[in-house]
């Protein structure tokens, strides 16, 4: 089993620890995480992952390397970790808006010529119980390489290779569409909530509401007009609703602020 070392062990950086863990694609003893303040990684410690606030020192015998700092700090942490790299190693950026020829040319002035092959991945918060959605784009690697990552990430939800060119948007789909998604489901609990239940029920409704209309599109392959088209009838609930819904603008304000926001990525 391949040993893995993630720099960061922040809010991502220990879900996926902890998420190799629980779904057995690593074992705890294999695992080691970094961050200054150590002391916060107690949690990952007690259940046996290696804690180490020296990066240069963590990533020596790892075959995986996780970069899961902020962006404003990967520039110092690829610098330091330098000198210690092999070619041998994969190293994984989950950063945000950090391309991976950012990342070669910090190696690269740092006198790394070890040609190492550098992914991006792009989760989401999901990642926390299994069940991210993650885009991964590389450079330099090889068909093994290709799947030792994607077999990492499947481990912790869905997984898709995309273009590098098309990380950005990736971004705002798959790791911003997490809180897109969850706008629509509380306006759906407080419309809820007029027409009736408490807060509680209207939030279990809605919530396996969604999972369940997500899983209709994610297991049977349909498009989500044909779903649509099953649960409207001619002069019927749903189809007034819904038309009342786009009345007020309800797919032009989703496509807008997905490009929008789009817009406003990397600026
Ligand atoms: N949230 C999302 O949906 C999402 C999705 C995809 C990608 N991302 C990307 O994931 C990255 C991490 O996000 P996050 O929410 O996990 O941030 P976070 O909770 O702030 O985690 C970053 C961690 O890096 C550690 N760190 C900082 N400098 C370090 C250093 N020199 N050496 C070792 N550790 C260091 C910090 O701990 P100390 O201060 O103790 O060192 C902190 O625990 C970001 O770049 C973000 O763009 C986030």
């Amino acid at each position: 089993m391949a040993k893995i070392t993630i720099i960061g062990g922040g809010n991502l950086g220990t879900a996926i620890a902890e998420g190799l863990i629980s779904s057995k694609h690593t074992k705890a003893s294999d695992i080691t995480v970094t961050r200054r303040n150590v002391s916060l990684l107690d949690a990952l410690k007690k259940q046996g992952v290696k804690i180490e606030s020296d990066n240069s020192k963590a990533v020596k015998g790892a075959e995986l390397i996780l970069l899961c700092v902020k962006p404003f700090q990967i520039k110092d942490v690829v610098k330091e970790i330098a000198p210690s790299l092999h070619s041998k190693q994969i190293l994984i950026s989950v950063v945000s808006s950090v391309s991976i020829q950012d990342i070669e040319d910090i190696l690269r002035k740092k006198k790394n010529e070890s040609g190492m092959s550098i992914f991006r991945a792009m989760p989401n918060t999901a990642i926390a119980i299994s069940e991210s959605m993650t885009c991964i784009s590389y450079n330099n690697a090889n068909s093994k390489q290709i799947q030792t990552v994607c077999q990492l990430f499947d481990k912790l939800g869905k997984t898709v290779v995309i273009e590098e060119k098309l990380m950005e948007a990736a971004t705002i789909i798959g790791a911003c569409g997490t809180a897109f998604a969850m706008r629509y489901i509380r306006a759906n609990i407080q419309g809820g909530i007029e027409i009736g239940f408490d807060a509680n029920t209207a939030r279990t409704i809605v919530a396996q509401t969604v999972k369940g209309a997500a899983d209709l599109l994610i297991k049977k392959g349909t498009h989500p007009e044909q779903e649509i088209d099953k649960v409207t009838t001619p002069k019927g609930v749903t189809i007034t609703g819904l038309n009342e819904m786009e009345h007020n603008g309800l797919s032009s304000s989703l496509i807008k602020g997905i490009t929008e926001a789009y817009k406003k990525i990397g600026k």
